[in-house]
């Protein structure tokens, strides 16, 4: 088969197209036949090599998983011993990042637990781009608590991958959202569902004294005493991504914060969870929320589709459709 395989860290160019033996799935795993996956920022940080933390995972001098790609979407065409749920033929999606990646592959296998069925409304490209954007804005959003219906919420970044499905989330937990993006997404962030639009190069939100009940910092670029100012009596914020200062902020300053100033800190680290996609899936199949699909790449384009991802600024997800001869 072929996969998209690198051995050094370092710039897209070192992604290569290589014939590999079709992996065999062992106890409690399928073989899928992957028809699209989606491209995360997870996947550029391992792919660098940076920030140094992601070598952690993925091997200090090189990378220990080959192929990168963590959500999938695609058919089951074979299972190993033990697993009960699956049977070739299932159209599945989900994310690997738990159980090894491997996703810009035309096969991967996948622990079970981690797939869930793909929502039958939704192409396969369409459902590559949910499980870990739609899972972390799900998580991102409930992490400090419940989101009361009428919650003032602020997506601070929500134009791309997380930030979409945040914003579409929170309108129908029921909450009143304001998006934070640049101009060209103002719309996009509207037909969304968020009621107020700040774009970040002519608007301030931590200076023109609106309160939120709930800041979800998607794509930060401010310290926590910012974020602070913007957050009403015994606010939240939860910081899932953005800059890593910020990040770093909620994680060792957060608590004490909290403390000092009756408010919520929270870091996120969002997990593959198959209840919260299975939640997603619903509100997809009932078109609650819809996936945004910014580009799609063949796999051998990989290289170029992660140089897009890295300029920062995809309108929603970037997808890798996979041909088969079979298809
Ligand atoms: N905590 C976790 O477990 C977890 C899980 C998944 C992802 N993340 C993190 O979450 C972050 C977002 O992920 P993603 O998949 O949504 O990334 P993404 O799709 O690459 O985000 C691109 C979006 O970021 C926006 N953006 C860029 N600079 C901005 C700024 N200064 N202010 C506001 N928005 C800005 C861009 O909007 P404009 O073009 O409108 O500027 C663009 O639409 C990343 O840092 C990622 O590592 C964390």
């Amino acid at each position: 088969m072929l996969a998209m395989t690198y051995r050094v860290y370092g710039a897209p160019d070192v992604l290569q197209v290589t014939t590999v033996p079709t992996p065999t799935p062992g106890v409690g795993e399928v073989l899928v036949q992957v028809h699209a996956a989606s491209l995360n920022q997870a996947d550029l940080y391992l792919l660098r090599g940076e920030p140094w933390i992601a070598r952690l995972s993925s091997g200090l001098r090189r990378p220990k998983h080959p192929t990168l790609g963590a959500d999938i979407a695609g058919h089951v065409v074979a299972v190993g011993s033990g697993v009960t749920q699956l049977q070739p033929g299932d159209a599945v999606y989900g994310d690997l990042a738990a159980c090894g990646l491997g996703g810009f592959a035309e096969y991967v296998c996948a622990r079970e637990e981690v797939l869930a069925p793909k929502p039958a409304s939704l192409s396969f490209a369409q459902a590559a781009v949910v499980p870990m954007a739609a899972v972390t804005a799900l998580q991102g959003l409930r992490a400090a608590g419940p989101v009361e219906a009428g919650a003032r919420v602020l997506i601070h970044g929500a134009s791309g991958g997380v930030g979409t499905f945040a914003v579409q989330l929170a309108r129908a937990m029921g909450a009143q959202v304001t998006a934070v993006c640049s101009a060209r997404n103002v719309e996009q962030a509207r037909t969304l569902g968020a009621e107020h639009v700040i774009d970040y190069a002519r608007e301030d939100f931590t200076q023109d004294g609106r309160r939120y009940d709930l800041i979800l910092v998607v794509n930060g670029r401010r310290s926590l005493a910012e974020y602070r100012r913007a957050l009403g009596p015994r606010g939240r914020l939860v910081v899932a991504g953005g800059d890593v200062g910020t990040i770093l902020q909620a994680m060792f300053l957060g608590p004490v914060m909290s403390l000092a100033h009756s408010i919520t800190v929270r870091s996120l680290v969002a997990r593959p969870n198959r209840d919260d996609l299975l939640f997603v899936g619903q509100l997809l199949d009932s078109a609650v929320i819809v996936p945004v699909i910014d580009r799609c790449y063949p796999l051998n384009a990989l290289p170029d589709a992660m140089r897009y991802l890295g300029s920062g600024h995809a309108r929603g997800k970037i997808v890798i459709t996979m041909e088969h001869p079979n298809q």
